[in-house]
């Protein structure tokens, strides 16, 4: 996605070979605008999908995911990281493990939001290790409902992620693929761009 692409390349800071930056339109500051266009680009990706729920995690993913499921006209949910004082039984949980961070999440959504029949499209801001994604995946089937698929906004494909949740049969879309940060440059899949910061 051309608009994406363009902000990573202007705003993005390349902390390490490992780690893309973007507090500024992502992950503290949010574009409103950028995250209207990745809504409306994820609904014609998966426009075939008759898509009933649009499920992410807290916090990064929620604002993409309530933009696609305006598009959709469709609830979302976000599954939760910490415990809630509201959410203790009836929920479904899967064990996330995070590479990034070392450290272990059992998510949880309540077995009141995701169905038997839900054609859900699962949404989140980055795919790294694709710990999250696939932890999501596990609710819902959980659920006996179905993975329509999963839109990523960040996709770093030299990380084992995208790889495993393609082999797991999961349908894939990511608007942007990194295929290396290497020498703290941004180098896109599929194109010759190269970003220096
Ligand atoms: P995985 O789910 O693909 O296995 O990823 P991993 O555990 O490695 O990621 C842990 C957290 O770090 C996730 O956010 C993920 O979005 C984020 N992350 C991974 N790689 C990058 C990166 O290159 N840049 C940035 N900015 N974030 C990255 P989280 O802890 O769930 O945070 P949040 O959603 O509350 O913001």
């Amino acid at each position: 996605m051309r608009l994406l692409k363009d902000k990573i390349k202007t705003e993005g800071i390349v902390l390490n070979d490992n780690v893309l930056k973007v507090d500024s339109f992502i992950n503290h500051q949010m574009d409103p605008k950028l995250m209207k266009e990745i809504g409306r680009e994820f609904a014609r990706l998966f426009k075939e999908e008759e898509i009933t729920k649009v499920l992410t995690i807290e916090s990064s993913g929620i604002a993409p995911a309530i933009m696609t499921g305006l598009e959709f006209e469709v609830p979302v949910i976000f599954a939760r990281k910490r415990k809630s004082l509201t959410l203790t039984k009836d929920v479904y949980t899967a064990k996330v493990y995070s590479f990034t961070k070392q450290e272990n999440n059992e998510i949880t959504v309540s077995h009141k939001y995701i169905e038997k029949g839900d054609n859900v499209l699962i949404i989140d801001d980055f795919l790294a290790n694709g710990q999250a994604a696939i932890g999501l995946a596990k609710l819902v089937e959980q659920a006996g409902a179905n993975v329509s698929g999963i839109g990523i906004l960040i996709e770093k494909s030299f990380q084992p992620g995208a790889e495993e949740i393609r082999k797991q049969g999961y349908r894939l879309e990511s608007l942007a693929r990194i295929k290396s940060l290497a020498g703290r440059k941004v180098q896109f899949v599929d194109t010759k761009e190269t970003v220096y910061h």
